[in-house]
């Protein structure tokens, strides 16, 4: 089965579905979740430098024996200590992951960079130009931290990772439309918090409602957090997700060939989801 991609603004794809490092496995070895993924057909792997594991996701990269350009690496720059640059930063990346470039580059965190947003961003243009990474973004970036950069930026941003949920629509529409419109792609993470971090939401009966109906159409057994992730990936917002569990990694990989959600089944999970507010990570972002 052909991998779903979606186009970025500087001319790449990025594959929509990825395996991420963090939560989890933060500070954990990732070898053997990362092993499974890859095997399972995941081809998209989220890391950062503030995971401690991108050793063990370098590992099972090598390990994997997958030609480098079948796979998309995703790494993310964390706090500059000790007279770190952007670019020997991530050199340190490279090392580890035992990779020449990533695929995707991110600022972790704006709050990393206090004041230095434009001399930050400068130095990930420079880092792309050289070809360590082939598409540069940022990741829980509010529309003021775009603003203190982008006037200066010679290239733009191509992705925005935050976490995205129906239970954040209601807080990301102004957002979501700042990043749309400069063509700036989303990433969703922690897009499993309905059913994973705040049960006993106005959506439960809505996703077991379409769940069922997805099932019936499909003829073949359909989870909640399938619906989940088949809703962002209709929005066109890739899907960072993780798991510990074969079974579940595969049927991440499967919500493409699942039936798609109806008008009216979207409409449902949006209205429902604007009346609740639950922000798993990144409580600055509210602020
Ligand atoms: N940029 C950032 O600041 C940032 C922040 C957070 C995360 N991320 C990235 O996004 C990735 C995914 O983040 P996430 O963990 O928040 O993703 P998520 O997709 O919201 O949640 C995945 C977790 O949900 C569990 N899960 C799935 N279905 C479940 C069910 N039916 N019942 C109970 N638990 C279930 C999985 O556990 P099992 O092992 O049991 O399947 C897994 O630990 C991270 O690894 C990281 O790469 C980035």
């Amino acid at each position: 089965m052909a991998t779903l991609t979606f186009p970025l603004n500087d001319g790449t794809s990025i594959p929509a579905l990825a395996f991420g490092t963090g939560t989890a496995l933060y500070n954990k070895d990732a070898r053997d979740a990362v092993t499974t993924a890859i095997t399972s057909g995941f081809v998209h792997l989220d890391g950062a430098q503030m995971y401690g594991n991108e050793d063990s996701l370098g590992d099972a990269i090598v390990a994997s024996g997958k030609p480098r350009e079948s796979l998309y690496i995703t790494t993310k720059l964390t706090e500059l200590k000790n007279g770190a640059t952007v670019k020997s930063a991530l050199q340190e990346s490279l090392r580890k992951l035992k990779v020449d470039y990533v695929n995707l580059f991110l600022i972790h965190m704006p709050t990393h960079h206090e004041g230095r947003l434009k001399e930050v961003w400068k130095q990930m243009e420079e880092v792309k130009k050289e070809g360590l990474a082939k598409s540069i973004g940022v990741s829980n970036f509010r529309i003021k931290d775009f603003e203190e950069f982008l006037p200066e930026a010679t290239i733009k941003p191509a992705v925005n990772q935050i976490e995205f949920h129906p239970y954040l629509l209601k807080a990301s529409e102004q957002l979501l439309e700042y990043t749309t419109k400069l063509g700036i792609r989303t990433e969703s993470y922690g897009g499993l918090t309905p059913i994973v971090r705040a049960r006993g939401g106005p959506l439960d009966p809505v996703l077991a409602k379409i769940r069922e109906r997805l099932e019936k159409t499909a003829g073949k057994p359909v989870s909640e957090g399938q619906v989940l992730s088949k809703w962002l990936l209709q929005k066109e917002i890739v899907v960072v997700t993780t798991s510990s569990k074969p079974e579940r990694v595969k049927e991440y990989l499967d919500v493409p060939n699942l039936p798609d959600l109806s008008p009216e089944e979207v409409a449902e999970i949006e209205s429902t989801g604007k009346k609740q507010h639950t922000r798993a990570f990144c409580q600055f972002l509210d602020k």
